[in-house]
């Protein structure tokens, strides 16, 4: 035995020890999810667009890590019958995919609709709902038609009309099988990110251009929603929303407290608040903030850009859950005087004039950002609950990021089980968290690291012209998980 395997061992039997046979509800559910440009590939095939990530990456292959890209990725635009078997040996009530908005309508207008890409996403719905397993839909994952980022991308206020073109096409089509839906993934990294060199687009402009399409994508997703309301509620009596990436951050010391409160509501506010709040519109104190700043930097307008009465209705109460992305937790600190600050992985320190840390009793998981503290998911809840009263939470991503591709990854099972862990204690606590979808269900594209680091529950060869997919032992834990609906099968499979 190595001394890595005595570790295992005692955490494990440690586990095994504390283990309570805590069983979930029966209407809580268990799923998988992946996104489109990171899986599919087949990024030519037929008559699909182009997308900014297609673009950005031909053009400027450098960007990414080893210079990699999505052009085949994990190949489920043929494989898909293969990740379905996945998921019916991961044992999933729910798998979340995205479709691909370039390869359902290739110019990213309704004047043409792709049947090709049509059937592709009809057969992965259809080979589900065969395998009793439901598809949780977002419509949007990061990969704009390039044709729209022509003309502005999200900057453009436009795009909330043709978000809504596209959206009807999608309900329309599929609105009779799919019942969950999510309009945007994150829009924290679509324009946050996106607009500070780490997304397409590849944009350098945090100034103004992430804050125009902060305020596009909440109309956006809030036409969206609204035409589910109004135009396919009624007859397919589906739910929508969307997935909010909700790092938790707590004060290092009491001092922080209040820095702490504007930090939450610059990273997650701006794109809860509008609409998760019972007043609608922006945060208020973040608001005061950016505006105050823009003043003292010389612009005749608020950078973060107003909304008008009436937009503030359109968007207030758009939802009918909350979907979270939950990975982690930081503590804030002010920065000292002249410290320097990093605002990777974490945009807009600077702006704050924060510092981000690990909390030297958080393990830390393979990446130095990323620390193993499941109470943070816990208070996350209670904070969502307490701030927006939402009646319902739906995780729609929680992962483990890994450096290397270890099939026995037993940090990501001590990840997974901890973190259901303190779900369960907020089902306890009251709060209504009806479901766990993984991220993901295999290695993948992961953006700008590329193929270098994996959250997979399933490891791709990625050199492999047949991308092989081999269950992780976190796939056999988890398979467990979601029969047993318990998260204390860590003692079983490693040894098996
Ligand atoms: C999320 C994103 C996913 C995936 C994940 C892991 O923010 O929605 O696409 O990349 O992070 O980094």
């Amino acid at each position: 035995m190595s001394y890595l395997d005595v570790i295992v061992f005692c955490i494990l039997i440690s586990a095994k020890c504390c283990s309570q046979d805590v069983v979930f509800p029966s209407w809580f559910k268990f799923g998988a999810a992946s996104a489109a440009y990171q899986i599919e590939g087949g990024w030519n095939a037929s008559d699909k667009g182009e997308s900014m990530w297609d673009k950005l990456l031909h053009t400027q292959p450098r960007v990414a890590a080893d210079g990699a890209n999505g052009d085949v990725a994990c190949d489920s635009y043929h494989l898909w019958r293969r990740d379905i078997e996945m998921c019916v040996e991961l044992g999933l009530e729910l798998y979340r995919f995205s479709i691909s908005w370039p390869r359902l309508l290739p110019s990213g207008f309704p004047n043409h609709i792709s049947e090709d890409g049509k059937n592709y996403y009809n057969n992965l719905i259809n080979g589900l709902l065969e395998k009793g397993i439901e598809p949780v839909v977002t419509l949007y994952h990061f990969d704009l038609p390039q044709s729209l980022q022509d003309l502005g991308g999200w900057a453009n206020p436009l795009i909330a009309d043709w978000f809504a073109d596209y959206a009807r096409v999608v309900f329309t089509l599929y609105g009779d099988r799919v019942k969950t839906w999510l309009t945007l993934n994150e829009p924290f990294g679509i324009c946050d990110v996106g607009y500070n060199l780490q997304q397409a687009p590849y944009l350098n402009d945090t100034e103004v251009g992430r804050y125009l399409c902060n305020k596009n994508t909440m109309l956006a997703h809030a036409k969206a929603w609204r035409l589910y309301q109004e135009e396919f509620k009624p007859r397919y009596h589906g739910k929508v929303s969307l997935s909010t990436l909700f790092i938790w951050y707590e004060p290092l010391t009491p001092d922080d407290k209040e820095v702490t409160e504007l930090t939450i509501e610059h990273w997650e506010g701006r794109y809860a608040h509008p609409i998760f709040s019972k007043e609608g519109g922006w945060p208020p104190r973040i608001q005061q903030f950016l505006d105050n700043a823009a003043k003292k930097e010389g612009y005749h307008r608020p950078r973060l850009p107003t909304f008008t009465a009436e937009e503030i209705e359109l968007v207030r109460g758009t939802y009918d859950f909350y979907g979270l992305n939950h990975y982690t937790t930081r503590k804030v600190r002010k920065a000292k005087f002249g410290e320097e600050i990093e605002s990777w992985p974490f945009y807009g320190s600077k702006e704050l004039g924060i510092v981000l840390e690990n909390d030297r009793s958080w393990p830390l998981g393979s990446v130095d950002w990323f620390a193993m503290y499941p109470e943070g998911l816990w208070k996350q809840l209670h904070w969502l609950k307490d701030t927006y009263g939402v009646q319902e939470i739906l995780i729609t991503e929680n992962g483990y990021v890994n450096v290397d591709d270890d099939l026995n990854d037993w940090k990501r099972m001590k990840y997974i089980r901890d973190n259901l862990e303190q779900i369960q204690y907020a089902i306890e606590d009251g709060i209504n968290v009806t479901g766990y979808i993984h991220w993901t269900l295999m290695d993948n594209f992961e953006w700008l690291a590329g193929y270098k680091v994996n959250f997979g529950l399933y490891a791709v060869n990625f050199t492999d012209p047949e991308r092989k997919r081999t269950p992780r032992e976190s796939a056999r834990y988890y398979s467990k998980v979601t029969r047993g609906r318990s998260y204390d099968y860590l003692h079983v499979g490693l040894y098996e």
